[in-house]
């Protein structure tokens, strides 16, 4: 075996001003998944986080609920403390930003960075709300679209027509906080030089730290060249002074990240085997991950390792980045009663369900995971309790009752058992490479075979015949041990019915390498229902609480921090120019449109396309439930997609609609006077 790893791991901060949601969870159970994985193989691994508590969103929640900033985040971080304990999140340390270490880490960072000369200053004219005698961020200012005229905008984009501009193009702008006409006022900013950084970053992002879809996007954020980053913030503002310049403050971004460090250096203080610079030291041989999500990429890809260089830190071993949750394929919506807080579901369900279905669906790239509750419902039931924990409820009964509970020697199925063991690698570096989905559909392909052979031997029927009672001994004995070999390779995952599973087995708690034994002439104690079916009624119970919720919640309030200097969603790729032209974009007239037998989502529409009729299937139907209603309107097709075999006769194209999806779907029309058949260019 070679030397155990040293391992530092991070999920993003989470903003002390909001509740935990299911969309929160999906980054710190996968996190947590993999540091009890690294844990499981004996590999030293430290699992810390920290409520990011700064920032001038959490000073006006806190002056809105008449308490004190520190009050709130005290409160906020009791209540994320134990809604990441109920899920299982098993960090070593959680800790806040808003602490003595980070206090001096930032400061101690930012001189460096100052001194070696990478901090630059300027005067930039803002604007400042009168009243509340403070500058006005963005997100904090509305006022009317100069673009299209819409009211209510905020500062920075405008809902109705999607343009960005500055917060001095608004028309009409008002102080989102106190009301008051804004004025423009001249202050001194301190911003990072990260364009000093600009080799560094083109090496270190092509260096394997990186997804490739992550990389390309940096890649282009790269070739556009980087700009100077604004850290500070004038008071008032809830946060870190700055060194030497009273009234300015750092911004919630730049000390977040050395939040990381912060939560570490003060574990280490209560653990003497942990020794700050061995992890973070420029010549740390110790791994650094940081798991986030793809809207904060940026500040870990590019400002971070920055900063890290630049003040003479090492650098993270890689950034792992997920996509978004959706629920029921849209966006999380508080009305749908699919904005569900962790609480929620923890109100009404089981924290293992989720981490299985979250581990069955999550690969290794950045794309978005969907939860939808009747699948989840479907496949925990069919795969946690009715494949592996059913292989312990067949077999047990029958060594308590003919064997007093004792596993008899030997081994009924040497080819199965082998394979079991043949699996472990792979399994093993699916957890590693973090494609939770490849193992868990290893691990459920064992149980399948698991579960055949025992059908297959019938140790029921067995049991009622004369002589037969080695032989059930024989098969419940190997069954009880597949069943043993699974919960170890599910123990990162499902760490209840682990522990669970080690009473009944009587065995000391498990871990990985365990999987190449086998017990044999061995006690177990009383068998207890390791797991129960989900009951959809209580999905629907928390999607109703989940509604419930709407009047009393907070707006989520992560949005409102962000600094909007990147795109949102930075993982569509670029196409060529020539990509584009390939596609044929035409005016399509829709001559008739009708519900498909036999189908819930499509619609069958027959297209004139100037030249000739299209036979088109699109499932857009659940928008559209009267599809008479589309004839005679003009739409947009694609011409030339190849056609596609569908079990409803031959789909030749493609119309063109937007939207999340289910009665959120727009089609897509050009204005009127065009012809069918006109392509567009
Ligand atoms: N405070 C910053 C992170 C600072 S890290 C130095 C922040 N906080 S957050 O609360 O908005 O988000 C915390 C993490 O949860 C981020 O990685 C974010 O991407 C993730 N998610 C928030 N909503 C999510 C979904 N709906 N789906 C998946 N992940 C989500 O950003
Ligand atoms: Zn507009």
């Amino acid at each position: 075996m070679s030397e155990p790893r040293k391992i530092l791991v991070t999920s993003a901060l989470p903003y002390a001003n909001g509740s935990i949601h299911l969309g929160h969870m999906l980054e710190y159970i996968q996190t947590d998944m993999w540091v009890r994985f690294q844990k499981h193989r004996g590999n030293q691994c430290i699992y810390v986080c920290a409520d990011d508590a700064h920032g001038s969103a959490i000073m006006l929640r806190a002056e809105k609920e008449g308490i004190t900033p520190e009050q709130l985040i005290a409160n906020v971080q009791a209540e994320h403390s134990a809604d990441f304990a109920a899920f299982l999140v098993d960090f070593d340390n959680f800790h806040s930003t808003h602490a003595e270490e980070n206090r001096e880490l930032s400061s101690q960072i930012y001189l460096k960075l100052r001194d070696a000369g990478h901090i630059a200053t300027r005067s930039i004219t803002q604007y400042f709300d009168p009243e509340k005698k403070m500058f006005l961020a963005d997100r904090f200012i509305k006022g009317t679209c100069p673009k299209c005229g819409t009211e209510d905008q905020y500062g920075d984009n405008c809902e109705k027509c999607g343009a960005t501009y500055a917060p001095t193009d608004l028309k009409d702008p008002k102080s989102a906080i106190s009301g008051a006409t804004p004025v423009l006022k001249d202050s001194q900013h301190f911003f990072f030089k990260l364009p000093d950084f600009q080799e560094m970053l083109q090496s270190w992002t092509r260096s394997g730290s990186l997804q490739d879809a992550v990389a390309n996007k940096i890649a282009e954020w790269l070739d556009a060249g980087l700009q100077q980053w604004d850290i500070s913030r004038d008071a008032p503002y809830f946060g870190f002074e700055i060194p030497d310049e009273p009234g300015k403050y750092f911004y919630v971004w730049l000390d977040a990240p050395i939040g990381y460090m912060a939560s570490f250096k003060n574990l280490c203080a209560r653990r003497p085997e942990l020794d700050f610079d061995a992890f973070w030291a420029k010549d740390s041989t110790a791994e650094l991950y940081h798991f986030i999500g793809k809207d904060i990429v940026n500040f870990h890809a590019l400002f971070w390792p920055a900063m890290l260089e630049g003040a003479g830190y090492r650098k993270p071993t890689s950034i792992n980045v997920h996509g978004y949750l959706t629920v029921n394929g849209q966006k999380m919506s508080k009305s749908r009663g699919t904005f569900i807080k962790a609480r929620t579901y923890l109100d009404h369900l089981s924290p293992e369900y989720l981490r299985y279905y979250y581990a069955a669906k999550l690969g290794r790239g950045v794309d978005d995971l969907d939860l939808n509750l009747e699948d989840f419902v479907q496949k925990v039931n069919s795969d946690l309790v009715g494949k592996v924990v059913n292989i312990a409820s067949r077999c047990a009964g029958f060594i308590h009752k003919g064997n007093a509970g004792v596993l008899v020697a030997g081994n009924a199925a040497p080819e199965l058992t082998d394979a079991f063991l043949a699996a472990a690698p792979s399994i093993a570096e699916a957890y590693e490479a973090r494609d939770f989905a490849r193992a868990m559909r290893e691990i459920m392909g064992l149980a399948d075979r698991a579960n055949a052979w025992i059908a297959d031997k019938a140790p029921w029927s067995l049991a009622k015949q004369e002589g037969k009672q080695d032989e059930v001994q024989a098969i419940c004995a190997l069954g009880i041990n597949l069943f043993r070999q699974l919960v170890i390779f599910l123990k990162p995952v499902l760490p209840l019915l682990a522990a669970d599973a080690e009473a009944f087995l009587n065995v000391a708690p498990l871990t990985w390498n365990d999987h190449a034994t086998l017990l044999s002439n061995h006690q177990l104690n009383e068998f207890k229902p390791l797991m129960t079916r989900i009951d959809p009624v209580k999905v629907q119970a928390m999607t109703d609480a989940s509604k419930e919720d709407l009047t009393a919640s907070q707006t989520d309030t992560g949005a409102a921090q962000g600094n909007g200097e990147l795109a949102k969603d930075p993982l569509s790729p670029e196409i060529e120019f020539d990509t584009f032209a390939a596609v044929d974009l035409r005016v399509a007239l829709i001559l008739k449109a009708e519900a498909v037998e036999g189908a819930d989502k499509l619609l069958r529409l027959t297209l004139d396309i100037g030249d000739e009729q299209r036979n088109v299937f699109s499932g857009i139907k659940s928008a559209y439930p009267n599809p008479a209603e589309l004839e005679g309107r003009l739409t947009m097709m694609i011409a030339n997609l190849k056609p596609r075999k569908m079990r409803f006769g031959i789909s030749e194209g493609m119309v063109m609609a937007a939207g999340p999806g289910g009665e959120e779907i727009y089609l897509l029309s050009p204005d009127s006077g065009a012809k069918p058949g006109q392509r567009i260019k």
